[in-house]
């Protein structure tokens, strides 16, 4: 690639994830999105039913519906002139670290909010870990075909609750029954609503103007306060400003209804045309410039049996900067050894197939047989690390016993493998052979156990453990180091990625060894 087609390709990239939650729309704005990538002719087809998510997981339906997740993990389609990357994130609160580490990886958010509802739990969780790197975040507010609150008080809502301010780009027309269409207030169009196209990407039908005869036509009885409303809307909110969107400060927020797939093309050719090209990118050492020509990348996800033909592991990078081209070496920064990538995979069209070349932006799949690990930083050979991208100590644990005690060396693997991955945490305490779990929702254990069954033919059963929390311990002075692992010793435990780490049984006794050791570091959070 030319250096000039090389800056123009990154140019093209637009990587993003949706932050909302759980039934607000999330999977149903996806399939229109795609469809409207044109990679598949009737949408629905992304996800199957979930007809019985309220007992399952979601990576146990994820399981149930293989083929389908590998898609859904990152889809890579086209949309005038660019380059769209949307990488999925686990609805389930549950798994939210796998959440917040693919909110690293991206660069701008799109917050689905369910028009009924108004802001909910989980998106204020997840823009809170937005504002953490100022990321930009535009708005859909969804299902305006149902009766949904007041628009006004929704975005008074969102600037209050979620401390941003909202820019409306269009303004719904009735809602519920009555839900003609929107206005968009920038470009003084209508854009109409027709029901039943939810599968289709239907024409877009225009009324130029909000004084022209047709928008009267249109309006009808309601043509004179739609006028008073939009004079009130323009008064009261935010005038669109891109600096500050980029700045993580605004959100602009454009209504629509994702089932009936309208408004979101609007919203996806605004997203296209404002979200931010490929960002730079922290490490230990120096900024990453997406523009650079040397290849580097860090690896946020790692997901399993992603294809059950291969049951591999797939490792997912984040390109920073540069190009990956079939067959390349690359330095495992952690490792210090250079490795050659013929296979990764890529994601466009929703499949998983080899990739000939990726730019800063885009994510690949990497195979990966037990030396990847989530984190790890890629290079062109220089020995920085990516920055940023947190582990955080779980906060339930249970202490794993097998059902059959000749299968140690079998548990001791999956639970390895599945800490690699972020699936759970692991502990092996240095004061016996137990093994305990952490995580930081109750439904992991399930996954973890299910997982190990299905996977490692092993069968174990979760027991009550004393453990109140887990810090990652370090310390700069080693004698001062010394004292205290020979000293709280029987609190001591090795992580899944070899880190000393302190079990803590109480919070009493977390603040007073926090007391009586000055110099040790106590980490809630531990950077990969
Ligand atoms: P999620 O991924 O964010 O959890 O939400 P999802 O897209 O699965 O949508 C949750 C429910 O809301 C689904 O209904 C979906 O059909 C519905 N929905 C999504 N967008 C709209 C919209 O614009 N208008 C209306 N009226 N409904 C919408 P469900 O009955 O729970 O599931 P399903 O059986 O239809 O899959």
């Amino acid at each position: 690639m030319s250096d000039i087609s090389f800056q123009q390709e990154v140019a093209k990239r637009r990587t993003f994830a949706i932050i909302s939650h759980p039934d607000a729309g999330k999977t149903t704005i996806t399939e229109k999105l795609i469809l409207l990538g044109q990679l598949i002719q009737v949408a629905g087809t992304v996800k199957g039913k979930k007809n019985d998510r309220a007992a399952t997981s979601d990576w146990m339906s994820l399981e149930k519906e293989r083929g389908i997740s590998v898609t859904s993990s990152v889809m890579q389609f086209p949309y005038k002139g660019r380059v769209v990357n949307l990488l999925d994130t686990p609805g389930h609160e549950d798994f939210s670290e796998d959440t917040y580490r693919t909110l690293t990886a991206v660069d701008s958010a799109l917050m689905i909010i369910d028009g009924a509802k108004g802001v909910e739990d989980r998106t204020i969780k997840l823009m809170n870990v937005c504002r953490l790197r100022d990321t930009p975040i535009l708005g859909f507010v969804n299902k305006m075909d149902r009766d949904i609150r007041d628009p006004i008080e929704l975005l008074d809502e969102v600037e209050s609750v979620l401390g941003i301010a909202a820019a409306p780009i269009n303004w719904p027309i009735g809602m519920g029954r009555d839900f003609k269409g929107v206005y968009n207030m920038y470009t003084d169009t209508i854009h109409v609503f027709q029901p039943g196209k939810g599968s289709v990407v239907a024409e877009d039908i225009r009324i130029e103007g909000l004084e022209s005869d047709a928008a009267r036509a249109l309006l009808d009885d309601e043509y004179e306060s739609f006028l008073e409303e939009i004079e009130l809307v323009r008064g009261a909110s935010h005038f669109f400003d891109r600096e500050a969107y980029l700045a993580g400060k605004q959100t602009p927020v454009f209504f629509g209804t994702a089932l009936s797939n309208f408004g979101v093309r609007e919203m996806l050719d605004g997203f296209v045309e404002w979200s931010p090209e490929p960002l730079d990118r922290p490490t230990d050492s120096r900024e990453v410039s997406a523009k650079e020509e040397t290849f580097s990348g860090f690896v946020f996800k790692i997901q399993a049996n992603m294809d059950p033909k291969h049951r591999d592991r797939i490792a997912f990078m984040r390109i920073c900067s540069g190009t990956y081209t079939k067959g390349m070496k690359m330095r495992h920064v952690r490792l210090g050894k250079d490795v050659k990538i013929v296979d990764a995979v890529s994601f466009l069209a929703g499949d998983r197939e080899l990739v000939e070349e990726a730019v800063s932006g885009d994510i690949i799949g990497l195979h990966n047989h037990g030396t990847i690990q989530i984190g790890d930083t890629f290079s062109s050979g220089e020995s920085f690390k990516f920055t940023g991208i947190p582990h955080f100590a779980p906060e339930l644990f249970r202490r794993i016993r097998l059902k059959d005690p000749m299968k140690a060396k079998q548990l001791q693997k999956g639970l390895q493998q599945l800490s690699e991955e972020g699936s759970t945490q692991v502990f092996m305490p240095q004061r016996n052979s137990d093994l305990v779990v952490g995580a930081v929702g109750n439904l992991q254990f399930e996954v973890v156990s299910y997982r190990l069954k299905d996977e490692y033919k092993v069968e174990a059963v979760y027991e009550p453990v004393n453990v109140y929390t887990a810090r990652w311990v370090e310390c700069d002075d080693a004698k001062k180091f010394d004292e205290f692992k020979r000293k709280c010793a029987e609190n001591l435990a090795i992580d899944g990625g070899g880190h000393l780490t302190y079990l803590a049984p109480t919070r009493v006794n977390l603040a007073l060894t926090e007391e009586r050791y000055p110099e040790v570091r106590f980490r809630s959070t531990r950077e990969h």
